[in-house]
């Protein structure tokens, strides 16, 4: 039985031909890419907007580069520290798949028998995701309402993605675990240089979540040697200032053909109080 339930009623749901369908025969279509649709349009918040077209190809460009590898390895060597066999992992926020599809892999090479489950509110992303890796089981749905049953994952990884503390904790199972990434001080450093007349360092917030117990902390930080014009503005489409920049800072940024520049993360480890 899967852990996903109905977005309608909440009834667990199992998987009945091309379909997942609960027990008041609410029935949700798996697409032809392998995702099944849970989201329903109250959902999805006006603010709230799942990644375009056009940002997550660029995304998916650039991890599948391999750019941020030291990142996913990481990410990897976490999850594996608390893996058990039959455990069930949730990627919140999954993109179009780089890391659920990396840890999946991880696990498997370590021959830990893993439920996997991926969701992301672009259908956009969770296709890709799906194509990419069909022994993941990816929905479309929110984070802030996650269809999936309480108290139903061992571990949950999210990845630069919203954070829903609340929802977290309720799907994650009695003192699961919770891996996330943030950008460190110098993330990207020499790209806000290049970019801005008075670049910021990223500021740090203090660890500590609500019910969550702060277990680890791993900074990870490398050099990437973006060699095209394209790389670089790839990655700056992944970050928040792609949002803010203005027609002087876009015109540099388009003029940079190759730039080497800090990746600095710290990949933060919780256990549900
Ligand atoms: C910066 S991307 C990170 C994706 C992936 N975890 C990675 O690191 O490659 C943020 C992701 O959050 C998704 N997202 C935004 N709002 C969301 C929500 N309310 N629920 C679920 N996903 C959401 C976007 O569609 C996007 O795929
Ligand atoms: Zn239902």
């Amino acid at each position: 039985m899967s852990i996903l339930i109905c977005p309608v009623c909440g009834e667990k749901l199992g998987i009945s031909g091309r379909a997942y369908v609960c027990g008041s025969r609410h029935s949700f279509d798996i697409a032809r890419s392998g995702y099944v649709n849970l989201l329903l349009s109250k959902h999805i918040g006006k603010a709230v907007h799942g990644d375009n077209k056009l940002m997550v190809k660029a995304r998916r460009d650039f991890l599948d580069k391999g750019y941020y590898a030291p990142l996913c390895s990481a990410v990897c060597d976490e999850a594996l520290r608390y893996a058990e066999n039959g455990c069930v992992v949730l990627d919140a926020g999954c993109g179009e798949g780089y890391y659920t599809s990396a840890v999946r892999a991880a696990f498997d090479r370590s021959d830990i028998a893993v439920e996997m489950y991926g969701a992301d509110i672009s259908k956009v992303a969770v296709e890709y995701a799906a194509k990419r890796d069909r022994s993941v089981s990816f929905a479309a749905a929110s984070v802030f309402h996650l269809p999936v049953a309480s108290g139903s994952c061992d571990l949950l990884i999210t990845m630069f993605a919203p954070y829903c503390g609340e929802e977290y904790r309720r799907v994650l199972k009695n003192s699961g675990i919770m891996i996330m990434a943030i950008p460190s001080e110098n993330h990207l450093w020499e790209l806000k240089k290049a970019v801005y007349d008075t670049p910021y360092r990223n500021e740090v917030k203090p660890y500590e979540l609500d019910g969550f117990e702060h277990i680890g902390v791993r900074r990870v930080s490398f050099t990437m040697e973006l060699g095209s014009a394209e790389d670089i503005q790839s990655l700056f489409s992944m970050t928040p200032y792609y949002y803010k920049t203005g027609k002087t800072e876009q015109e540099r940024l388009e003029a940079l053909e190759k730039l080497s520049v800090q990746a600095d993360f710290e990949v933060l480890t919780y256990r549900k109080k």
